[in-house]
């Protein structure tokens, strides 16, 4: 049993990952200051997990405590030392930190670059800081397959040239060498890497985290009209929406829409509990790893196979490609599996089922249950 810091985890990935994560014994404190996420999430997954959620100032921490939530923000300094210093006074120091917390949406990162740079780079500068100074040197952070742009080689394997498009993938590239450098590894281009300077860093890069838990009581809120494929076609299924746009048929691909390696949300939380157990049980260490399932869905394969879970039709139209897009993004997921022994589990039908759940549960996500 370990005490972890969860930045970010009220979000998306980071309340399927608290779950997971207090479903293996593990004392959680979460760090989030809801610029993109509802504590209801986090009350929904103290449910789940059959325990309370206890609310906290960073100087106030009681211990022992399962499940505690501190709101604040991880450019906050102080706030960062004063979580770190009394988690140690009542006599639970933090063992490590998953690293959710970010802004992750590509198209406003191109119009507020400063605004992805602060939060991106400079809270995971202060967040470092702040574990190095307080001797906790475990970090999984949430990379991205955004780095690996537009792809020279499909599957993508973890070696491929990491050629960041926009400024939301610049700010991942940024920290994965702040942590490469930290990490006695820097300009390092293999995958897993001895490291010298005694930290322990999972770089995790994600391909396209979607669905939600089974039970339909968590999932993906996103703020207003969504960027990503899957909450639009599951909005357009619960009605909230017309139809869905697909963005170019003419990809050179099997039905000329993208192809994309969709991985259950509930896969991802579990790579991450992986991730965690294989560091703490190592020698430090930086490990590059891509997390996907290796298989790719088209927009198409995705519209159908959320009609067949749904029972809805799902009207949609072509319209020209989206600028920024690559054909196919497909993971290698070779080295997870050998090295975490993980794998994705749950199938693109699966996936849908889950996500509908949650979808039809929740037609406007938290905000029809705030309690
Ligand atoms: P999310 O927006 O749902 O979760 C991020 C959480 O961080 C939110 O709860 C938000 O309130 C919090 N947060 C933001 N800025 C903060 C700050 N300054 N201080 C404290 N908390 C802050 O996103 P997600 O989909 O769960 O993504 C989690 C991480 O994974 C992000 O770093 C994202 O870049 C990365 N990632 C996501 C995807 C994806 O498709 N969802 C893909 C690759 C990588
Ligand atoms: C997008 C981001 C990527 C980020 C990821 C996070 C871009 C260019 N890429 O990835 O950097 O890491 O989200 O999840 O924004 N599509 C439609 N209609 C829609 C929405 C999407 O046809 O309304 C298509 C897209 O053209 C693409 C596929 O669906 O072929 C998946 O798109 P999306 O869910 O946005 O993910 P990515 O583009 O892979």
């Amino acid at each position: 049993m370990a005490q972890l810091l969860i930045t970010g985890g009220a979000g998306f990935i980071g309340s399927h990952t608290c779950l997971v994560l207090l479903e293996a014994g593990h004392q959680l404190l979460v760090l989030d200051d809801f610029s993109n996420s509802s504590a209801v999430a986090l009350k929904r997954v103290a449910e789940l997990a059959g325990t309370r959620l206890q609310r906290d100032q960073p100087t106030l921490i009681k211990a022992p405590d399962t499940f505690t939530l501190v709101e604040g923000d991880i450019r906050d300094a102080p706030c960062l030392d004063a979580l770190f210093a009394s988690a140690k006074a009542c006599g639970q120091p933090i063992d490590a930190v998953i690293h959710f917390a970010g802004l992750k949406a590509v198209g406003e990162s191109v119009q507020q670059p400063l605004r992805y740079w602060d939060v991106n780079v400079v809270g995971t500068q202060r967040l470092l800081s702040a574990m190095d100074q307080h001797n906790c040197r475990t970090m999984v952070f949430s990379s991205s397959a955004t780095l690996y742009g537009y792809p020279d080689q499909v599957p993508i394997p973890e070696t491929a040239p990491i050629q960041p498009i926009n400024p939301y993938g610049a700010s991942k590239h940024a920290v994965e060498e702040l942590l490469a450098d930290l990490a006695g590894c820097s300009g390092a281009a293999e995958p897993i890497q001895a490291s010298g300077a005694g930290w322990r860093i999972a770089r995790l890069r994600y391909f396209n985290p979607v669905g939600a838990h089974p039970s339909g009581r968590i999932g993906e809120d996103p703020n207003g009209i969504p960027n990503n494929l899957f909450p639009f076609i599951t909005q357009v299924a619960v009605g909230r929406r017309p139809e869905l746009t697909v963005f170019g048929d003419d990809w050179p691909t099997p039905d000329g829409t993208g192809v994309r390696d969709y991985i259950h949300v509930m896969d991802l939380a579990e790579g991450h509990r992986e991730a965690l157990h294989s560091l703490l049980s190592a020698d430090p260490q930086l490990l590059t790893l891509n997390l996907g399932s290796g298989q790719g869905a088209s927009v198409l394969d995705v519209v159908k196979a959320m009609e067949a879970a749904s029972q809805r039709a799902i009207p949609y139209r072509i319209a020209p490609r989206r600028p920024g897009d690559a054909a196919i993004t497909v993971a290698n997921p070779a080295l997870a599996a050998q090295q975490l022994h993980w794998r994705t589990q749950r199938s693109l039908a699966e996936i849908c089922r889950d996500g509908w759940a949650w979808q039809q549960a929740n037609p406007n996500g938290y905000g029809d249950g705030c309690r």
